[in-house]
């Protein structure tokens, strides 16, 4: 442990980053920036031969970055699993997605295991930062990884570090956020704290890898229940006749006890949507029923057929069907300025939509082309003049570079998802903005009558 610890201290480690996608190269380039030698990993040969080119394909991972990284010969990017053997810290950043039953599919943390078993040796530091179920890092690879002969905590050292990354943010990255850490043994925490606070501002230590893995589905699971709790809200305010935007912003003049978090088409991207789903199936084979997660997922599910419902309605007021309709999908990345389409609330609007017949379009700065229903999307150029060819535009990611104020003025109808039109009062006619009172329900008529036996009515 003193060797790997000088090691770490005086930077001259070799650190390995196991899959350079969305969490792992923005770490790969920190860890290296900090003076590390980086080998970064990944199974996709494409990425591989990007990078070798010093090409991002990462938004928040500038080429100029990548370059000073490669040329100082810092940052190596290989597919090449026995570079391991040199590394003396290796973080796991792989994908932990769904099954088709929508189950925890945990099958590229076990491959990347069993390549660090391979090249295993004394005196290393492996860290898992991919989200998954509490209990992964001791369950899974505690046994995989001394199948090698090595001890946790006396040979080499494991802990999980949830990585909680926000793409796109453009005050809060790896460096500045605050970083979770909790090893198998009290030792393994330290030296895995050790090696963060060499490039993270804050690291916090927690008492085991369980505590860890259980912080990050407590946020993730957190956002999910708080957007499907204001998801539900919308839908009330637009029965009621209220602005749900203006209620929370109002709401959130309170200085303490209230966050606030906003309305929108649905959930997407790699965390939010699946994340607590690990949490709700550990929890199931426990027998426990994680009612919030169940009831926010069924919430959230509901948005985009909401969003197409808002779609039919203006359409409605135009004497118009959505089959046959030209409809502008404005946005297709499940957030705001990001190129991630994962999940994206985008996609199932438009599957509702196509679906019931109308001829879709997208625009998206972000995503040039997009797989859609077997076929391959161009993101359509518009000017004024052609948005106003449309019959409807729906709002669904307000990435910035929209000029809203042009579109909504050339628009016949617009659907707004994400509160973007809230300054265009003067067009307020052809606007369609979700929570914002578009199916104000009067009351059923309350007939005082009671059925009597015989049949007759008897009115109190
Ligand atoms: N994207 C986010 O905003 C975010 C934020 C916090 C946490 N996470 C978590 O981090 C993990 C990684 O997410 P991501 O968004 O970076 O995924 P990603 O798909 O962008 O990147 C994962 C990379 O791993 C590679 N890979 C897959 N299997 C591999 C293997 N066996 N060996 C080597 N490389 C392999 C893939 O080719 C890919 O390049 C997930 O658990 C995710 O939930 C993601």
């Amino acid at each position: 442990m003193i060797q790997l610890a000088e090691k770490l201290g005086s930077r001259q480690a070799t650190a390995a980053v196991i899959g350079l996608g969305y969490v792992g190269l923005p770490l790969a380039m920190e860890v290296a920036k900090a003076g590390f030698n980086v080998i970064g990993i990944d199974v996709d040969q494409n990425k591989i031969n990007a990078l070798k080119q010093s090409k991002s394909y990462i938004l928040d991972v500038p080429e100029s970055t990548l370059t000073t990284q490669i040329k100082s010969g810092r940052f190596t990017a290989t597919a090449d699993f026995s570079a391991l053997a040199k590394a003396d810290t290796v973080s796991i950043c792989v994908p932990t997605p769904l099954s088709k039953s929508r189950d925890p599919d945990v099958s590229f943390i076990l491959s990347a295991t069993e390549q660090i078993r391979k090249y295993l040796h004394a005196g290393q530091l492996i860290v898992l930062e991919s989200t998954t179920y509490p209990g992964t890092t001791d369950e899974l690879i505690v046994p995989e990884l001394e199948n090698s002969g090595l001890k946790v905590g006396k040979d080499f050292f494991l802990a999980f570090s949830p990585e909680r990354i926000d793409p796109g943010n453009t005050s809060f990255n790896t460096r500045n956020t605050p970083k979770i850490v909790g090893g198998i043994t009290a030792q393994c925490t330290e030296i895995a704290r050790l090696f963060y606070s060499q490039f993270i501002e804050r690291v916090i230590p927690v008492s085991s890898s369980k505590c860890a893995e259980m912080v990050k589905l407590l946020e993730n699971t957190f956002r999910s229940v708080n957007i499907g709790m204001v998801n539900e809200l919308a839908q009330m305010c637009d029965l009621l006749g209220v602005d749900v935007y203006e209620v929370i912003d109002a709401a959130a003049t309170k200085p303490f006890g209230f966050s606030a978090f906003y309305p929108g088409p649905g959930l997407g991207g790699h965390c939010i949507p699946i994340d607590p789903h690990y949490l709700a199936w550990k929890l199931k084979a426990l027998n426990f029923q994680a009612r919030f997660i169940g009831l926010a997922a069924e919430i959230n599910g509901m948005m985009p057929t909401f969003v197409a419902n808002l779609v039919a309605d203006g359409l409605n007021r135009n004497s118009k069907s959505i089959r046959g309709s030209r409809i502008m999908v404005l946005g297709v990345a499940y957030k705001k300025n990001v190129s991630d389409c994962r999940e994206s609330p985008a996609l199932d609007v438009m599957r509702i939509l196509s679906d019931k017949g109308a001829i879709l379009s997208y625009n998206d700065p972000f995503v040039p082309s997009l797989r859609f229903g077997g076929n391959v999307l161009k993101s359509s150029v518009f000017t004024p003049t052609e948005i106003g060819q449309y019959d409807c535009v729906i709002i669904l990611t307000d990435h910035t570079a929209y000029d809203f104020r042009q579109i909504v003025g050339a628009a016949k109808l617009v659907v707004d998802t994400r509160n973007s039109t809230k300054e265009l009062h003067e067009f307020k006619d052809r606007i369609i903005k979700l929570g914002a009172g578009n199916n104000v329900r009067s009351a059923p008529d309350h007939v005082d009558e009671h059925v009597l036996s015989n049949g007759e009515l008897s009115t109190h």
